[in-house]
């Protein structure tokens, strides 16, 4: 697949052969001050990259585990040792780093059942292993591009004319493989005129509305509003939110939707303000074997993201802080689920096994 687009910015790229490349990562702590580049030449630092947030937002992280995935398998190899002897290590490196988005668990799923698949190679010709097993990740990369433009043109179809549009949470090029889930929708409607305003969160406490959704739709020329979290209902209740947008995490079978700790407050108050609420969910993300929403499980982070902005302390010291990471949406408040092979509507058990049997792969 060759996938043309590409953002001033792109989260993760391989660059080189599968022998001597690197995985190129922009920091997304830094932004929007500092544009800082690191190079990756271990799945370990992969691994560390995810944990501690340099890349994030659910396709990006299952993008960068494929590639640590070749990177962990090249070391062994280059070690002298058989080709697979390391993978379920590998694996479990990069999957005890971030527990909620699911797209983290199924590129390594998919990267794993090629690598079974290609044993006999893997034992015959390692070199020539190592190179299908980057195709693969650049594959898995393309698709979720390729996805994202789907999903664009599904969405911008839903958008009326000049929409004021609400978002939360950073869902942009830097949270895929580039152009964006929900971002990538806002993107299109924009591009075919249908986009006035778009309201970004500011997404306490990590600030991703404010520091990277702010940033890429500067650079993008879109016009945009950076709000806090509490100031959506006041603008609801003016009229001035034709609808929300958001990306998720894991939407599962029932279609319950985790995504940034905020959504479902977004959700209930567009229920109350009759302002449709919808989700892009590239089917990476929608996991049919978790049946509802309760039985995922929500990464909690540290009090520090809380009780600090930067190094600066806005609370006192010692205080109990609670900090779950995500929340979960109930199907009933979700009125659309866009996806890169359509728009799934309610009942959601149904619309959305429907779109992964069609899917390909
Ligand atoms: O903690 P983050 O920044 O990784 O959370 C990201 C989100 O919640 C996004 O909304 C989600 O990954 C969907 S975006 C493509």
């Amino acid at each position: 697949m060759n996938v043309e687009v590409k953002s001033e910015v792109t989260p993760v790229a391989w660059k080189g052969d599968w022998a001597s490349g690197e995985v190129e990562m922009i920091d997304q702590r830094r932004l929007p001050g500092e544009e800082i580049l690191h190079t990756w030449t271990t799945c370990p630092e992969v691994a560390e990259s995810i944990r501690a947030m340099i890349i994030r937002g659910a396709p990006a992280i299952g993008v960068a585990a494929a590639y640590g995935v070749v990177l962990g398998v090249r070391r062994t190899i280059q070690e002298g040792r058989a080709a697979l002897s390391d993978l379920p290590a590998i694996v479990d490196t990069l999957s005890n780093t971030r527990p909620t988005a699911v797209n983290l668990f199924w590129a390594l799923r998919r990267m794993e059942a090629l690598a079974r698949a290609e044993a006999q190679l893997a034992e015959a010709n390692p070199e020539a292993f190592a190179a299908r097993l980057l195709d693969e990740a650049k594959a898995i990369h393309d698709e979720d591009i390729a996805n994202n433009l789907s999903m664009g043109r599904h969405g911008a179809a839903l958008f009326p004319e000049g929409a004021r549009v609400l978002t939360h949470c950073n869902t942009g090029a830097l949270a895929t493989g580039d152009y964006g889930t929900a971002l990538g929708v806002i993107r299109t409607a924009h591009a075919q005129g249908r986009v006035s305003m778009v309201y970004a969160d500011e997404t306490r406490p990590y600030l991703q509305g404010a520091r990277l959704t702010c940033w890429e739709l500067k650079k993008d020329q879109v016009p945009t509003t950076l709000i806090t979290d509490s100031m959506a209902a006041h603008f609801m209740q003016r009229g001035e939110v034709d609808l929300v947008i958001v990306g998720t995490d894991r939407t599962v079978a029932n279609g319950d939707v985790a995504n940034k700790i905020g959504t479902y407050g977004l959700a209930v108050l567009c229920k109350h303000h009759g302002i449709p609420f919808y989700v892009a969910a590239p089917l990476s993300t929608v996991d049919l074997d978790t049946p509802t929403g309760d039985a995922i499980t929500i990464e909690e982070r540290s009090a520090r993201e809380v009780t600090h902005v930067g190094s600066y302390a806005i609370a006192p010291e010692g205080i109990e802080v609670r900090h779950p990471a995500f929340d979960v949406t109930p199907a009933e408040l979700v009125t659309a689920i866009i996806t890169e092979g359509g728009v799934a509507r309610a009942p959601y058990s149904e619309s959305l096994r429907a779109l992964k049997i069609q899917a390909p792969g």
